[in-house]
């Protein structure tokens, strides 16, 4: 199967990360296609510990080609500094390239992305403040300054005034905040242009002919379905589409060229930021889940909020994706508990819901009706086939196989490439 995607199933923070760099042993390239410094992909591999925020997960692999395409914002300070943390480490970038219409996040939209925030009061979506709303707003509002743009110094310039004009004016006159000098913000991205020369491409181009040599492409998701713009616990998502479609759009790949999608579920659930979370554990077993899963978010370091496996929203993203198989991180995590919970309905207003409502109003009065399952008790981290794990463990992933109405592909059972049990080949 030569194109897969790998889709953030939940509220990011899945575990895409390991997944992808495990992946991409069999891939020739791996590309990002949405989102920007705002992901916090955590990697552990024989290289080192890596959080990597744009770069996709398949640096490691010396043989593959890593694209981060057009859907993506970039923040060329974050890029250059992953760059270097790479190549201390021995990691190779000179397969790594940047499409040449990915926008750029620019000073004013890591200051907007503060002062909006902080403008929302107790209605804050708590942002990573990386700057993404705002450039993905100044993108659909033909404001936006893309990579491309950095290598053309005259027209840069200019089209940078033009910018600069209105978001000064917002700046002082809205926010009562100081304006942002031309000059400083031209020399900086001039140089920025120098430095990301080399890796800037038609990237749209280099995906066509990976696949015209039938190559194996993968496809990394950032952000998860319920992030989504469309789809996800509206206005607290963030501002693309993190779904199956926006990999199409992201690269300049049609639809009909992917062969699978593989949504990647946490086998329970965490979202930072804020929005309604219905499984939300805000009791001693969720402090245990956190702790011991050491849910910390790999951006902004906010402690995550965890709870119960959510098969509404599930179910949900399976559908509005078309997920093919799903993959299931941290199954080990839950060895410490003895019993565990499955929500598969809600219960709103006298009602039973078996998919989420749109409103988020409406989802953060939804009670969470639960099914009660025996928990383990035993480390499964060195198991690596289905059959090995213990009865309560295949029944657990057997009931979400029922309830996502999905086959399950990959169980990581630990960080390591090592602790996973492959139950069927993506790639
Ligand atoms: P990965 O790729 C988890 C959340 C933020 C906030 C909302 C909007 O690691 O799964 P933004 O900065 O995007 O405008 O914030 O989205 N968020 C994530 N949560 N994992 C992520 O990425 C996220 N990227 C954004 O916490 O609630
Ligand atoms: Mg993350």
């Amino acid at each position: 199967m030569p194109v897969i995607a790998v889709i953030g199933a939940q509220w990011g923070d899945e575990g895409k990360g390991k997944i992808v760099d495990l992946l991409a042993e069999k891939a020739h390239m791996v590309v990002r296609f949405s989102g920007g410094s705002n992901a916090g992909h955590t990697v552990v591999n024989p290289c080192g510990e890596f959080k990597m925020h744009l770069i996709p997960a398949g640096i490691f692999h010396r043989e593959v080609t890593c694209i981060i395409g057009n859907g993506v914002v970039i923040d060329p300070a974050v890029f250059l500094e992953e760059i270097e943390a790479l190549k201390s480490q021995d990691v190779s970038v000179d397969r790594l390239f940047v499409s040449d219409r990915a926008h750029l996040i620019m000073p004013y939209h890591l200051q907007l992305d503060a002062l909006e925030e902080e403008s929302r009061g107790s209605g804050a979506i708590g942002t990573t403040k990386r700057g993404i709303g705002p450039a993905y707003m100044d993108k659909v509002g033909r404001l936006g300054i893309r990579t491309g743009d950095l290598l053309e110094r005259d027209a840069f310039l200019e089209r940078l005034r033009l910018v600069l004009e209105q978001k000064n004016r917002i700046l002082t006159r809205v926010y009562q905040a100081q304006p942002l000098v031309l000059e400083e913000i031209y020399e900086k991205y001039c140089h920025y242009g120098e430095l990301l020369a080399p890796f800037i491409r038609e990237t749209d181009l280099m995906v066509e002919e990976a696949l015209e040599r039938k190559q194996k492409v993968l496809l990394e998701g950032a952000q998860g379905t319920l992030l989504d713009v469309d789809f996800g616990t509206y206005p607290y998502v963030t501002s693309t589409t993190t779904m199956t479609g926006g990999a199409c759009s992201g690269l300049g790949l049609s639809p009909l060229k992917l062969d699978g999608i593989a949504g990647v579920f946490k086998a329970y659930i965490t979202r930072v930021g804020g929005g309604p979370m219905p499984t939300e554990l805000l009791d001693e077993t969720g402090e245990l889940i956190r702790e011991h899963a050491h849910e910390r978010g790999a951006t902004t370091g906010r402690p995550r909020r965890c709870g119960w496996f959510d098969a509404v929203v599930g179910r949900f993203s399976a559908r509005v994706n078309g997920f093919s198989s799903f993959i299931l991180t941290r199954l080990d995590i839950l060895s410490i508990l003895p019993s565990i919970k499955i929500c598969t309905a809600y219960r709103h207003d006298g009602k039973t819901l078996t998919s989420p409502p749109s409103s988020v109003a409406m989802l953060a009065r939804c009670e969470p009706l639960y099914e009660e399952l025996p928990g383990w008790q035993t480390d499964i981290s060195d198991i690596r086939r289905f059959e090995d794990l213990p009865g309560e463990a295949r029944t657990y992933v057997e009931r979400l196989e029922e309830l996502l109405n999905c086959p399950v592909s990959i169980i990581s059972v630990g960080e390591r490439r090592e602790q996973t049990i492959m139950v069927k080949e993506l790639l």
